[in-house]
This record gives C-alpha cells, sequence and structure tokens, in this order.
C-alpha cells in the first residue's frame, strides 16, 4: 500500500488510539480516511471536490490531437499537486488507444506521486462498453440489454464493461442509467432500461453489481437522480411535470433497488422538478436520498451543472450563490468541467462563513472513502492486455444482441429467410456501423465514421456471408431520398426485401426531436418497396419507438433491433436467417400514434376510448411483447391462497410449454392489477419475470414468489402503503384473483 508521508502522523495517532480502546487489529477504512482527511488543507479538501476535464490537459497542435497523445505536464501540477483536484474525466473528443489511456493515467498518477497528496480518481462514460477505449467491446445499449429480461447477461455486461475500463486504468463510470423512460421523444430513451420501474430495477441491479462486484471492479455512477428521463416536452434537461408521488413511485425505486446492493455514486440530474432544480434541491438530495433512503455514497453533479443553476436555471445570481445552492443541497463534487471557479467560490463561501468546513469535511470523507473503496491507495494493478476485447467478450456482447432483439411482427411466417432466397436489402440503416452503435460510440455523438473503420460486420456485410448474391442498394439516406426508380428495378427481381431503416444516432441535447415520425426520406424508400407487393421484413436501428405505422401495417415482418452494438450485424443476420431464435420482448410501449404516447401501466380512465368502451390504449405493440420461431402455452396457473395478510408472500405455480418445432426462450412475465386503490391503480404493473430456455415440445413447472408488500404504492402521504383488498394477477392469458387483508 502507497501511503503518503504526510499520512504518517495521522495514522500512527490513529492507532495509537485504536489501540488505547482496546480496537486492536481492525483496519476500518472509515477510521483510516479521517486520518487522510486530518491531514488536508481546506483549499486541498476543497479540491478533492472539483473533477476537471481531460482536455484542460491535453496539448493540441493547430486544434488538433498530437500522436502520441500529450499532457499539459505543468497544468497538471497546478492542478493535482496545488489546487489537489479529486478527479479527471472524459475523454479528448473521441475513443483513445489503450496505450494512450496508459500514458494519461501513468501521468497523472506519477504528477500526483511527485508532490499531490491524494491520488486522482479517473472517470468516464461507459454506457455500452468502455466505449471511449478504442476497440473495446461494445453491446448493446440498456434499452437493447433490457429488452433481453436477462439479469444475468445484463450482469456480464457489467463485467465486462469493468474489467476493460480498468485495462484502461479508469476505476469510475458513469453509468448506468436508471432513469425511467416514459417519454419517447426523449432523446436518451436508447440508454435506459425502458418504461418500467420495475423492470429497471432489476436491470439496474444486475448491472451494477455487474460493474462494482466483479474481478476487476468499478464504481457505478447511476444517473440522473431523479425524473430526468421524463420531461414533459421531450426535450434534454427541461422540466418534469409529474406529482411527487408518481416520481417517488415509478422513478426513484430504480436507485434505490441498486444502493441497497452497495451503489457507490450517483449523479445528480440537470433537471427541475416542481420549479426546483435538483441539484438544489434539499428536499430531494440531503431529504429524501441521504436521509429517508440512506444513500452515502459519493454525489456528483452532471456536466457544468452548478453554473447552470445561474445561467439556465436562473436560481441564483451568480456562480457563489450557486455553488453555496448546490452545496447546501448535498453535493459532494462538482464536475465543473474546464476552470476551477467552482473551488474558487466554495473557499470563498467557507471563509465567510457561509458554509461550514464540517459540511466541506463530510462531502470529502465520501470522496476519500470511494477513492480508498476502488483501491487507488494501493499499487494499481491492471488486468493482463490479452483479458481487454477477447473474442469470448464479443460473444458476449454477441449473445446480449441476439436475446434482445425483438421480432413484432412475422406474417404467414415470412421469417426465417431462407438464405438462398432472391434478397434484395436496402435502407440507411443496413451497411453501417454507426446505426448499430449509436451515440457514445468511439465519439460522443457517435454518428460520425469513426466506428466504421472496425472491422465488425453491418447487417449487410453478415447476410451476405450466407448469401453472397444478395443485391444491395441504399436506396436512401435517414433524411434524403435516393434514386427510387433504381430501388424498384433492382427489387423487382427479389423473393424477399429487408428495409434497414432508423433514425441518425444522437444524445443529449443536440439530440432534441419534435416528432416521433420516422423520416420522410425513409418512408419514401419505405413505400417505394411495399408498392412491388413482395414480402417486406422491415429492421429498425433506433434509439426510441418512431412512428412506423403506415410502413407496419403493410410490411410482412417488423424486427426492433434497438441500438444493438458491434455484434448487431451478426445478430441480426442469424436471427433472421433462423440460425438463433428470437426472445426479445419490448421493455416499453410502442406507440402507434405521435401524439397518443401511453405506456402499458396507465390508469384505467384511459382505457375509455372515443365510444366510451374499453378502446383508449391503442399501441402498435404492448410493453412486454414479442415474437419466437416457436410457440409457448401457458396453463395450471395457481396461487397457494385466496387470502394473505400484508405480510405474507404470494407463491405462483404454473406450467409453460414449447408447443412449437423450435427450441426458443420464453419470457414469463407476471403483473398485478390493483382492483380498487386510494389512489388511483394502474391496469397492471410488472412484479416479477423469469426468462427460461424450452426445447421443442418441452415443459417445465414455473414458480414466482411474490411479497405482499412489493404490491405497496406511494399514497396521499407520500409513504409506500399496502391495502388490504382485491386483486388480480396476470401470467399471459391467464388470471387469478386473491384478497389481501388485514
Ligand atoms: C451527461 C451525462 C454524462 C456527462 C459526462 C453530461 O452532459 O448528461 O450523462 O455522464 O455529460 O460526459
Amino acid at each position: 500500500m502507497r501511503i503518503p508521508a504526510f499520512l504518517l502522523l495521522p495514522l500512527v495517532l490513529w492507532i495509537v488510539a485504536a489501540c488505547s480502546s482496546g480496537n486492536q487489529g481492525q483496519s476500518e477504512p472509515r477510521t483510516e480516511v479521517d486520518a487522510i482527511l486530518q491531514g488536508l488543507s481546506l483549499e486541498q479538501k476543497i479540491g478533492q471536490m472539483a473533477q476537471l476535464n481531460i482536455e484542460v490537459f491535453i496539448n493540441r497542435q493547430d486544434g488538433k490531437l498530437t500522436h502520441p497523445i500529450r499532457l499539459d505536464t505543468a497544468k497538471l501540477v497546478e492542478a493535482i499537486q496545488k489546487r489537489g483536484i479529486g478527479s479527471i474525466m472524459n475523454t479528448a473528443g473521441q475513443a483513445m488507444e489503450l496505450e494512450d489511456w496508459h500514458y494519461i493515467t501513468e501521468t497523472i498518477e506519477y504528477v500526483q506521486e511527485q508532490g499531490g497528496k491524494i491520488p486522482i480518481i479517473y472517470a468516464i462514460d461507459a454506457v455500452h462498453g468502455t466505449n471511449y477505449v478504442a476497440g473495446s467491446t461494445l453491446f448493446p445499449h440498456q434499452l437493447g440489454m433490457a429488452a433481453t429480461w436477462n439479469d444475468s447477461l445484463v450482469r456480464r455486461m457489467g463485467e465486462v464493461t469493468a474489467l476493460e475500463s480498468r485495462a484502461a486504468g479508469i476505476p469510475w463510470i458513469f453509468s448506468p442509467i436508471l432513469d425511467v423512460a416514459r417519454q419517447p421523444l426523449w432523446v436518451q430513451f436508447f440508454e435506459t432500461f425502458g418504461e418500467d420501474s420495475y423492470l429497471a430495477q432489476r436491470m439496474g441491479t444486475a448491472i451494477t453489481l455487474g460493474y462494482q462486484e466483479s474481478e476487476w471492479p468499478v464504481a457505478a455512477c447511476a444517473k440522473h437522480f431523479v425524473g430526468y428521463g421524463f420531461p414533459f416536452t421531450g426535450k434534454d434537461r427541461t422540466p418534469v411535470q409529474i406529482g411527487e408521488r408518481a416520481l417517488r413511485e415509478l422513478h426513484v425505486p430504480a436507485f434505490e433497488a441498486s444502493i441497497h446492493q452497495g451503489l457507490r455514486s450517483i449523479m445528480i440530474g440537470s433537471n427541475e422538478f416542481d420549479g426546483v432544480p435538483m441539484l438544489a434541491s434539499e428536499y430531494w438530495v440531503n431529504e429524501v436520498l441521504r436521509k429517508e433512503i440512506g444513500f452515502d455514497g459519493v454525489l456528483l453533479s452532471d456536466w457544468a451543472d452548478v453554473a447552470h443553476l445561474s445561467d439556465w436555471h436562473r436560481v441564483a445570481k451568480d456562480t457563489l450563490e450557486a455553488t453555496r445552492m448546490a452545496i447546501e443541497a448535498g453535493l459532494d463534487m462538482a464536475m465543473i468541467p474546464n476552470d476551477y471557479s467552482f473551488c474558487d467560490d466554495l473557499l470563498r463561501l467557507v471563509k465567510d462563513s457561509m458554509i461550514s468546513e464540517s459540511r466541506i469535511d463530510a462531502s470529502v470523507r465520501r470522496i476519500l472513502q470511494l477513492k480508498w473503496e476502488m483501491g487507488l491507495f494501493d499499487e494499481i494493478n491492471r488486468p493482463k492486455m490479452d483479458a481487454f476485447a477477447t473474442k469470448e467478450n464479443s460473444d458476449e456482447a454477441y449473445e446480449a444482441a441476439v436475446e434482445g432483439i425483438t421480432l413484432l411482427k412475422n406474417e404467414s411466417d415470412i421469417l426465417p429467410i431462407d438464405p438462398a432466397e432472391r434478397i434484395f436489402v436496402t435502407g440507411p440503416t443496413a451497411h453501417s456501423l454507426v446505426h448499430l452503435n449509436g451515440a457514445w460510440s468511439r465519439t460522443w455523438q457517435g454518428a460520425d465514421t469513426v466506428i466504421g473503420k472496425e472491422g465488425r460486420p453491418s447487417v449487410l456485410e453478415a447476410m451476405r456471408a450466407s448469401n453472397p448474391d444478395l443485391i444491395y442498394l441504399e436506396g436512401s439516406s435517414v433524411e434524403e431520398v435516393g434514386d427510387l426508380d433504381r430501388v424498384r428495378s433492382e427489387a423487382k427481381v427479389a423473393s424477399v426485401i429487408v428495409l434497414c431503416l432508423g433514425e441518425t444516432p444522437a444524445t443529449e441535447k443536440p439530440g432534441d426531436r419534435r416528432d416521433l415520425t420516422i423520416s420522410d426520406a425513409q418512408l419514401a424508400l419505405a413505400n417505394a418497396v411495399l408498392d412491388l407487393g413482395k414480402p417486406v421484413v422491415v429492421v429498425l436501428l433506433q434509439d426510441r419507438p418512431q412512428i412506423v405505422a403506415s410502413i407496419a401495417d403493410r410490411c410482412a415482418a417488423v424486427v426492433m433491433g434497438y441500438r444493438p452494438g458491434n455484434e448487431g450485424g451478426r445478430a441480426l443476420a442469424d436471427l433472421l436467417f433462423g440460425k438463433r431464435n428470437f426472445s426479445g420482448r419490448l421493455p416499453f410501449t410502442y406507440p402507434s400514434s405521435v401524439n397518443d404516447l401511453m405506456t402499458y401501466d396507465h390508469k384505467f380512465a384511459e382505457t375509455i376510448g372515443p365510444d366510451w368502451g374499453p378502446t383508449g390504449f391503442q399501441p402498435q405493440w404492448e410493453f412486454g411483447y414479442g415474437l419466437s420461431y416457436t410457440r409457448f402455452e401457458y396453463e395450471g396457473l395457481s396461487l397457494n391462497k385466496m387470502a394473505y395478510s400484508i405480510d405474507d408472500t404470494i407463491q405462483v405455480s404454473m406450467h409453460v410449454k414449447n408447443v412449437g418445432g423450435r427450441d426458443g426462450n420464453e419470457v414469463v412475465q407476471v403483473y398485478v392489477r390493483d382492483e380498487i386503490a386510494s389512489i388511483t391503480p394502474s391496469v397492471k404493473r410488472l412484479r416479477d419475470f423469469k426468462k427460461i430456455g424450452l426445447q421443442a415440445g418441452e415443459e417445465e413447472e414455473m414458480h414466482f414468489s411474490i411479497p405482499v408488500r412489493a404490491l405497496a404504492f406511494v399514497g396521499l402521504d407520500n409513504a409506500w402503503t399496502t391495502e388490504p383488498g382485491w386483486f388480480t394477477l396476470k401470467v399471459g392469458d391467464l388470471e387469478e384473483r386473491f384478497e389481501v387483508i388485514d
């Protein structure tokens, strides 16, 4: 272990104190952290609360990165030795080679050892694999991972990402996104685990455990607390307009579930709630997150958000006031990220007695604790290089893509396609690694060509491996129509057409959209091929459910690919040709119309249509929906009792049989409807699920245990409550009623 010299005295004092109190042999990190804290000056403590962007330190020539990348050591010395900053983040515009990352992290470590007091913790966005490390394994984005409904695959994604981040020397990642996406216009929809709170809890805890409990753990930073995923207008970083009860019931639990699994840090959202920016909300940060939920990890701001309290949100007159508000609300570390304004302001606030030094100590203690837990005070090891981007890792990403990609329509069993058929492939996403990977893929927006140079097969290339004679024409870009006459004449000879559509990748503000409809250019291409009267298989590579009703009604098959990552081309080809079976299920409700955005767990009143009948909910495809090349039948649903007390557990059993001709995986989903409640109940809520593999003809008895308390909702007093009354439990088409009694 590396113990800086200045720590020796406090440590010795602590050991003496520990021995005299009969505490021999215990080495609680908390106590050692306290000893480290005592050795820091006020300026150094405030420095620990600052996170700077690596761009501040990178040398450029004529605005371009040098090769190899070089850091400005004078600037590093100022940041690390003079200011004592706590963390450095991000990448230099695009992914860097492992060697560059080693140079960066080792240079930072060296400068720190030469005169800094506390090791720097490096942090990065690693949201579908360690996406800013060149050549790393890229998994499907979270939405495609949620579509697998397979916790263990999600956990493996976390483990691989952790290992590959550690291989670059990075111990802290800004992932997972635990926002629950209930507004498809919101640009980061694809980065979430979908619209359901329970699914987000299950997937969120799986990935958190994968990140933090693996052989090469990284600290997870779940984001963006809280409600960020539900902006009213759909525009990034705009107000969330729901009630506190709904926020607590639907959006908080995914964070809480991961906190209970040891989540180490949380990024506070850039959104406001009911007129109060989250970052300035003592109620949500201090009262709810810290005190009620008991989160004791590090709270980080999002990009420049302390300053945004003043220049965007307009609740602070200047950055000094903004800093005071954020610290009072409970912030530990500011992603400043390009200057020292936060440090200067905070120092002034403490010197002017506006913020107490003990308040600073509380945050710094948590930051030091995080560093301690991530082993930064020990000799730093990295995984062996041959563990990085291995074939095994890309096979995991391939499996995840296969299990997530969702078959939404398959009229007359047009799929699987016989590879020997005459196939015409068209559309802007057919031959594109960019569309497979989406944003956060080697670059922030992911829409450039960097990713295309990685040698992974596009959908077209992967299909061509099975059918070298297939005909391809791009036909149209996302925004511009191509030569449709040529498309028509080339497609004429085909017996099946594969039409690959989607949207241009984007994230955050640059990706704000005003319309959910798929682009005009793609509609024109779709109509051109649909008019030929041949079977058309539509493949969608997109960030959210774009409205495709007019195409979906006319085509033979629809496959939702999400952003399936670098192995998505192979996965799609294998599924289309029937080498693999589909088992993905939608983690959101796919709307049929731009103005008809309802989630599956809508209220009863929303089911009433203009005819006063139950026609109000008309999605294109429902949450949880997905087809397979085989069929499953459910029977014998039974509950162990008719009436339960509040502390009981409902034991559910049933049989699932694969009655089709192929082996396949089924996602058995258990929903419960609260018939009458003091707060308007949803028509149903997902309460449990299991994914099982069954061979053709195989049958399995399945069991679920659902605590009655898991049926609770947030009541008028904003507290969780379980009310007695009648409930209906549903699995597929089967239903059983039961009563909860006092
Ligand atoms: C995003 C975060 C991200 C951070 C660092 C912000 O703009 O909202 O999700 O982790 O940038 O790149």
